[in-house]
């Protein structure tokens, strides 16, 4: 056995948790010569149903789970973590966008950032609790302070990136691989731009391809932009199976799996591209810098249209940032 990958979750005992942790343990994410550590992280009046999820990883009898660690405490959940995928935070229910979570959830990423300052170091992580980008901001400036380098941080456009990709695919009727370079800029919510006019199909300009300019400005847009409400609207709850899904395909595509000429999308921290603010966590075009962050593409075209919906989706992340200034201190 080569290595062992030491991983943490937390909201572990949530839906995402229960959907990410037995991929997480089968091999499937890190490969099936790597050893897995698996520490997860849950409010106290969860512990006993992690207990529960625990049992399961164990009846499983995944051959390449080395340890399973669960607490409440977030210092001892990181220790020399490789990966920290924040998950545990509240989802919204029907009725609320994201961002109307930021004063309940904004505080949980103080204490993380600074745990994982303190307790990580080579270490690599993704913030999928909502709102994203912010709660991201939030952890990334604590943990900053310890000195984690703000790139290894990103928050989970992943989700909507795949969202498009499978938009994009029936309509063209094609595969869903056959559709590459699909960029979400922005923010993961509502006003996030999903850029196909970039994107491709079997290396061919998806306008071209799909040939329906109203289509792909209009109701494509805002199926992307709105398919956490719609799911949230038939489920009752937010979007899980999908969700763990996005997750683990970023860790791969962070491990290197990204196909020359592709790209992926990730909030990570601007600085400074495409007028971006510095800093702003904010959704770009991205590919591995092999030096475990993720550098911006550079050089995508964008026209009127799509300055106009980056601009408003600037704006609002602006506008997070301005909520919680007093945790950014
Ligand atoms: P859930 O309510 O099923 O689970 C959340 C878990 O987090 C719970 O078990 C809860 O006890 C735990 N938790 C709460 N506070 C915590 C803390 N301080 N430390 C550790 N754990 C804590 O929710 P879910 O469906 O798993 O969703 C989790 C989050 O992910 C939500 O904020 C949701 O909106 C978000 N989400 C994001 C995306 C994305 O694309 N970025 C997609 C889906 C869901
Ligand atoms: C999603 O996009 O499905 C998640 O962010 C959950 C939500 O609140 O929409």
């Amino acid at each position: 056995m080569a290595r062992t990958v030491k991983v943490a979750v937390t909201g572990a005992a949530g839906q995402i948790g229960y959907s990410i942790l037995p991929r997480l343990a089968s091999g499937e994410i890190f490969g099936h010569d790597t050893r897995i550590s698996l520490h997860l992280l849950e409010i106290t009046p969860a512990l006993k149903a992690l207990e529960g999820v625990v049992m399961e990883i164990e009846d499983c009898a995944f051959p390449l789970v080395d340890e399973v660690v669960i607490t409440d405490r977030a210092e001892e959940a990181f220790d020399g973590v490789n990966w920290a995928l924040l998950v545990g935070s509240k989802p919204r229910g029907k009725g609320m966008e994201r961002g109307d979570l930021i004063r309940e959830n904004g505080p949980i990423f103080v204490g993380q950032g600074k745990a994982l300052g303190k307790a990580a170091e080579d270490v690599r992580i993704l913030v999928v609790g909502n709102p994203a980008n912010t709660n991201c901001l939030i952890a990334m400036h604590q943990a900053e302070k310890e000195g984690i380098p703000r790139e290894r941080f990103a928050a989970m456009t992943r989700l909507d990136q795949n969202r498009a990709q499978a938009q994009l695919a029936q309509k063209a009727g094609v595969e869903v691989g056959d559709v590459t370079n699909v960029t979400i800029w922005g923010n993961h919510s509502a006003t996030q731009y999903p850029d196909a006019e970039n994107a491709r199909i079997n290396g061919r300009p998806v306008p071209e391809v799909v040939g329906d300019m109203g289509w792909l400005r209009g109701e494509f847009i805002d199926t992307v932009q709105q398919r956490g409400a719609a799911v949230i609207a038939a489920r009752g709850l937010s979007s899980a199976a999908s969700a763990a899904n996005a997750a683990l395909d970023h860790v791969m595509s962070m491990e290197g799996t990204t196909p020359e000429g592709d790209w992926f999308s990730a909030a990570v921290p601007s600085d400074g591209s495409y007028g971006i603010e510095e800093g702003l966590v904010f959704s770009f075009p991205v590919r591995i810098d092999g030096q475990g962050g993720c550098g911006i593409v550079q050089g995508v075209e964008l026209g009127d249209f799509a300055l106009e919906k980056i601009a408003a989706t600037t704006a609002e992340l602006q506008e997070e940032k301005a909520v919680v200034a007093e945790l950014l201190k």
